[in-house]
């Protein structure tokens, strides 16, 4: 018997993402994205997205049904992202998906925005290893997760107290005169930069901090120490050191992000390490992890670029898995939460 035809649908933020999924294999994915309207503000306007997202829906799961030659009747099973998110943003993608299984008569299902980041892996590397730890890095989100069952059982063991590190990379590219999004323009210009210029601090890993927040992150001092180290540089009239500040700050967050996710790792006796979200693009980041794994004996899954930015694959992934564990359903009264817990 083939599995269910799942129909993912993702609006947590700046990113209207459809897909389609049975079973780990990924059929057709499309994603409209609004970061261009967010540019000249430097950051995402969530009036702004959700309006985006009211346009971008239905031609998108239009798209979608063409690209992989489905129509909506052959669906099994709709997945959502209900929570965490911008509030507005979710509301569109979630009354669609009701909207959708009202009038098709289907099961919906309302899927964690984290859990599914991390139940994206599966799509390109299978089944994911019980448990597995998890870091998730994104514009939005910092957090390590021990995953003992990706559809019931994922346990948040810390997350960023501040900043999440996406939005470091944000705000630090800012202060060096780079675009929005940074993290892209932080890492070109970091290339040709030198990571062990400026030691720059690497936030909660104190033995103080450690003792209260060991898993967690804290990425607001370090985006203060590359202000006040530019701003000293420019009141003694020398030039900033754009690429060496840039390599140096890229240094300190995959540092202190690997860190601890390998301490995680080491404190639960778990082998496995799963790595998603926006940040993950990031290839000092992808380089350092891979190194420090090998290192510890742990294996590391860290999917294709394309699923670590969000994207309706990843809902449609983990409302198969909420599906093949037999899962009850939601209700279509499911509310949008936008901060719910993983
Ligand atoms: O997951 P994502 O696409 O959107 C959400 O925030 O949900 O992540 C976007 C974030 C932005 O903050 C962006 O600056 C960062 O990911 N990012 C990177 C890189 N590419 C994107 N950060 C560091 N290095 C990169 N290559
Ligand atoms: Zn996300």
């Amino acid at each position: 018997m083939t599995e269910p035809l799942i129909l993912g649908i993702e609006s947590s933020c700046d990113e209207t993402g459809v897909a389609f999924v049975r079973g780990t294999t990924l059929l057709g994915d499309v994603v409209a994205s609004s970061v261009e309207e967010h540019v000249r503000f430097g950051g995402v306007v969530p009036e702004v997205a959700s309006r985006a997202h009211l346009e971008a829906l239905i031609p998108t799961i239009r798209r979608t049904c063409d690209e992989v030659g489905h129509s909506l009747a052959d669906v099994d099973a709709i997945a959502v992202t209900s929570g965490p998110g911008l509030a507005g943003a979710l509301m569109v993608g979630v009354a669609g998906a009701k909207a959708l299984a009202w009038a098709l008569d289907k099961p919906l299902y309302g899927v964690n925005h984290l859990a599914a980041h991390v139940c994206a892996d599966v799509l390109d590397h299978g089944p994911l290893p019980e448990p597995t730890v998890a870091l998730l890095v994104s514009g939005g989100h910092t957090n390590l997760l021990l995953v003992n069952d990706i559809a019931s059982d994922v346990i948040e063991l810390g997350a960023s107290i501040d900043d999440a590190a996406g939005e470091a990379f944000d705000k630090v590219a800012r202060v060096l005169g780079l675009a929005y999004p940074g993290g892209p323009h932080i890492e070109k210009a970091a290339a040709d930069g030198d990571p062990n210029a400026i030691r720059f601090p690497r936030g909660l890993s104190s033995r103080k901090d450690l003792e209260r927040h060991r898993f967690d992150y804290s990425f607001s001092g370090l985006k203060t120490a590359v202000v006040r180290w530019v701003e000293e540089r420019e009141r003694a009239g020398e030039p900033v050191p754009v690429a060496d500040v840039a390599a140096s700050f890229n240094e300190a967050v995959a540092d202190v992000l690997t860190r601890k996710a390998l301490d995680a790792c080491e404190e639960y006796g778990v082998r496995d390490l799963q790595i998603g979200g926006g940040v993950t693009a990031n290839s000092r980041l992808r380089v350092m992890a891979k190194e420090r794994c090998d290192a510890a004996g742990i294996s590391l899954r860290v999917p294709r670029v394309r699923l670590c930015t969000d994207n309706g694959a990843m809902v449609a992934a983990l409302g198969a898995q909420m599906v093949q564990r037999g899962l009850t359903p939601s209700s279509l009264d499911l509310p949008a939460d936008s901060s719910m817990p993983v």
